[in-house]
C-alpha cells in the first residue's frame, strides 16, 4: 500500500538522508542520484536510529555500534564495531519500493498483520474489513 512520506524529492539532496515515522514504522530514506531508497530505519542490532548515522556512498553506519548496511539492498556490510566481513549475527534491513508522485516521495509498505493473525498459515489476509 503506497503511503505518502511528506518528503519532497527536492528537499532530499542527492547523497542526503532523512528519518520518517510512517504507519508505525521508522524508516530511513536515502537519495542516491535520482533514486530514493527506503529501508527500516532501526538497526537490527540494538535499535540504533540509522537516520542519525553517517552515510558514506551506499553505506549507512549505525551511530550506536557502527554496524554498516548497504542502503540499496539492506544487506549487512559490517557487524557492530565495523567488523568485516559480517558473520551473520545481525539481520539485514527490510527495503521498501519507492516512487515519486507530484514531486513527493511515497513508500510501498506491506499491510501489518494483526498479532492474532501472524501465526495463521496462508500468508497475508490483507486489511481488516471495514464495517
Ligand atoms: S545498535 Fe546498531 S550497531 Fe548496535
Amino acid at each position: 500500500m503506497w503511503k505518502p512520506t511528506g518528503v519532497s524529492l527536492n528537499s532530499l539532496a542527492p547523497g542526503g538522508k532523512i528519518g520518517v515515522d510512517l504507519a508505525d514504522r521508522t524508516l530511513l530514506l536515502v537519495r542516491l542520484g535520482a533514486t530514493v531508497h527506503a529501508l527500516d530505519g532501526i538497526c537490527t542490532h540494538e535499535g540504533g536510529i540509522l537516520a542519525n548515522g553517517e552515510l558514506h556512498g551506499l553505506r549507512i553506519i549505525c551511530p550506536e555500534h557502527q554496524a554498516n548496511f548497504d542502503v540499496t539492498s539492506g544487506t549487512v556490510l559490517a557487524d557492530p564495531d565495523g567488523i568485516e566481513p559480517p558473520t551473520g549475527t545481525i539481520g539485514p534491513l527490510t527495503r521498501y519500493p519507492t516512487r515519486v508522485v507530484g514531486g513527493m516521495v511515497e513508500v510501498d509498505l506491506p499491510y501489518r498483520l494483526a498479532p492474532w493473525t501472524r501465526s495463521r498459515a496462508g500468508g497475508d489476509p490483507g486489511p481488516p474489513a471495514t464495517p
